[in-house]
């Protein structure tokens, strides 16, 4: 389990993160959402220590880590290790095979031979759908279909939690509709994940818990059937301008 306590992050003189306490069970999604610049990705980046935030407790399992202390390069490894990125533009290796990106961090970083790499690798992209493209170069796959790649690359390292930046905000949306049905089948074994996302349909029908972050705040920590019976007005504000967002995109 994570669990973060009085967590601070600032930015020059802009706070971005104010006192953030939470936790994000293992074996549950927990969905984080908010307005744009609201600190969604630096409270996720965090998590992997993309960011350093100046002060607060993150507890991982039975690790704890001050941040108002130095880091030693041990348990920035470790925390890395144990939490896997899928980023908004995939950022897969473009001269390398579809399976071969998947090998790659098991070969590289966890010393596997590259046999039982290869058949963990062709597993994986079997469940994201892409079996019959192991041998395609990511350039010639659609958007969706690469950031599949990037999920089954990211389970090959077996993380414990699986951290995704709107992992379908560059796709249009029936590209975008593949790659959720993968994170909802995820969640569905159970496997730890937290994900920013601006789709609300998404966030109700994957998420276990969801966050809702304002000027760095946690406005909203519970289940998502309490948050879509809007118990804020500033809530009800945020999921009206979310489903407008969502009509008039229709309308188009
Ligand atoms: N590297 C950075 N340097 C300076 N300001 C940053 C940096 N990263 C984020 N910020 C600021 O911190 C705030 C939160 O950003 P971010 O976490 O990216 O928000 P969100 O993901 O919710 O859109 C924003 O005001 C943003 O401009
Ligand atoms: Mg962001």
């Amino acid at each position: 389990m994570i669990s973060l306590e009085h967590l601070n992050k600032t930015f020059g003189n802009h706070q971005a993160l104010t006192d953030i306490n939470t936790t994000f069970n293992a074996h549950e999604t927990t969905v984080i959402v908010g307005p744009s610049g609201s600190g969604k990705s630096t409270l996720l980046r965090s998590l992997n220590l993309l960011e350093r935030p100046e002060s607060g407790i993150y507890h991982f399992n039975d690790d704890n880590i001050d941040f108002a202390k130095p880091l030693s390069s041990k348990t920035i490894l470790n925390v890395r290790r144990k939490t896997g990125m899928v980023f908004q533009d995939y950022n897969l290796f473009p001269h390398l095979s579809v399976v071969k990106n998947v090998m790659e961090g098991p070969i590289q970083v966890l010393n596997q031979k590259p046999d039982a790499a290869k058949q963990t690798a062709l597993d994986l992209l079997d469940k994201v759908g892409l079996a019959d493209k192991a041998d395609a170069y990511p350039g010639q796959l659609s958007g969706g279909q690469q950031q599949r790649v990037a999920i089954a690359r990211s389970l090959a390292m077996n993380p414990e939690y699986i951290l995704l930046d709107e992992p379908t905000s560059a796709l249009d949306p029936e590209l975008e509709a593949g790659v959720l049905r993968v994170l909802l089948a995820l969640a569905k074994e159970d496997d730890s994940m937290i994900i920013v996302t601006h789709n609300m349909e998404f966030a109700r029908a994957v998420a276990d818990k969801i966050l809702f972050v304002e000027d760095g705040k946690i406005l909203f920590d519970g289940t998502p059937s309490e948050f879509f019976k809007q118990p804020t007005q500033r809530i009800a504000d945020f999921l009206a301008a979310m489903t407008f967002t969502t009509i008039s995109d229709k309308a188009k």
